[in-house]
């Protein structure tokens, strides 16, 4: 599966609602603010959209968002990244969910017949029907949130492969999960899993920064749940201003090259949305 076949999770008009959310503005003060006709609002955020690159700017400039980015995205033209190579394999399992698809990632040393899983998607039945067939087992699962389109089955998935329980943020309420705080550190074989506790989609959600520490040339993978997608952010339903602090801190510690993981769309990189993501200003 190619990356660049899979759309992106949001569209415009996702974008601009998620934007009017945080900043607490109705479509007629939108409007007003960035001299378009409410209706022309209101046509894109149900999926009409028609603006030219000015009003895509001033947009941008009402709701305090990366012009680029928006511009991109508002012209069907948000760039994604074609690859980067990692020191470890990536399998992402991208499962329908309702109207839409859900990620989860099985993670391994390239060759090894084991690996660690990220989310358990929507159920049992999706995962294994995308599961590949050179994973035998799983070292360990870890979730990046509770909610049904990432935690589907996990008991069972834990109970597969003979795990204790799941790793989970501290404070999620997950059957077959332990917490795992900020700043925690797994280790399996090569691989290293570091947990940031990023509050702002859910009051309970992890990302979790994927490296080979020994070696070289290194690379890491932020598996990065509903906190940032490429090209947008997971809804703010907790706190949407907590979600983009976050946003910002975990976009600041990894390094540039960092792959992005994201609980739904492609696979992008840090560098990537720092540049242009609607909601990295
Ligand atoms: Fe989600």
């Amino acid at each position: 599966m190619s990356n660049l076949s899979v759309p992106l999770e949001d569209e415009l008009g996702d974008v601009l609602e998620k934007a009017m959310r945080r900043a607490d503005l109705s479509e007629e003060v939108l409007a007003e603010r960035a001299g378009v006709l409410p209706a022309r609002v209101h046509d894109a955020i149900d999926y009409r959209p028609d603006f030219t690159t000015a009003e895509l700017s001033r947009l941008a400039a009402a709701l305090d968002l990366n012009e680029v980015g928006l511009c991109a995205l508002g012209c069907g033209q948000y760039p994604l990244p074609e690859s980067v190579a990692l020191p470890f394999c990536v399998h992402p399992l991208r499962m329908k969910h309702g109207v839409g698809f859900a990620n989860a990632y099985l993670v391994a040393e390239c060759g090894a017949s084991h690996g660690l899983l990220f989310d358990t998607g929507p159920g049992l039945e999706a995962l294994t029907a995308q599961w590949p067939a050179a994973i035998k087992s799983v070292d360990a699962v870890f979730l990046t949130h509770a909610e049904g389109e990432h935690t589907g089955g996990l008991c069972a998935v834990v109970a597969r492969f003979g795990l204790e329980a799941a790793s989970c943020p501290t404070g999620a309420l997950v059957p077959c999960g332990r917490p795992m705080g900020e700043g925690e550190r797994q280790r399996f074989g090569r691989l290293e899993v570091t947990a940031l506790s990023t509050p702002g989609h859910a009051a309970a959600h992890n990302c979790y920064l994927v490296t080979a520490p020994t070696a070289q040339p290194g690379g890491a993978l932020l598996v990065s749940g509903d906190l940032i997608f490429a090209g947008s952010v997971g809804g703010g339903y907790f706190c949407p201003k907590q979600l983009v602090t976050q946003l910002r801190r975990v976009l600041a510690a990894v390094p540039p090259s960092t792959v992005i993981a994201p609980g739904h769309g492609p696979l992008t990189t840090a560098e990537n949305e720092l540049r242009y993501n609607p909601f990295v200003v």
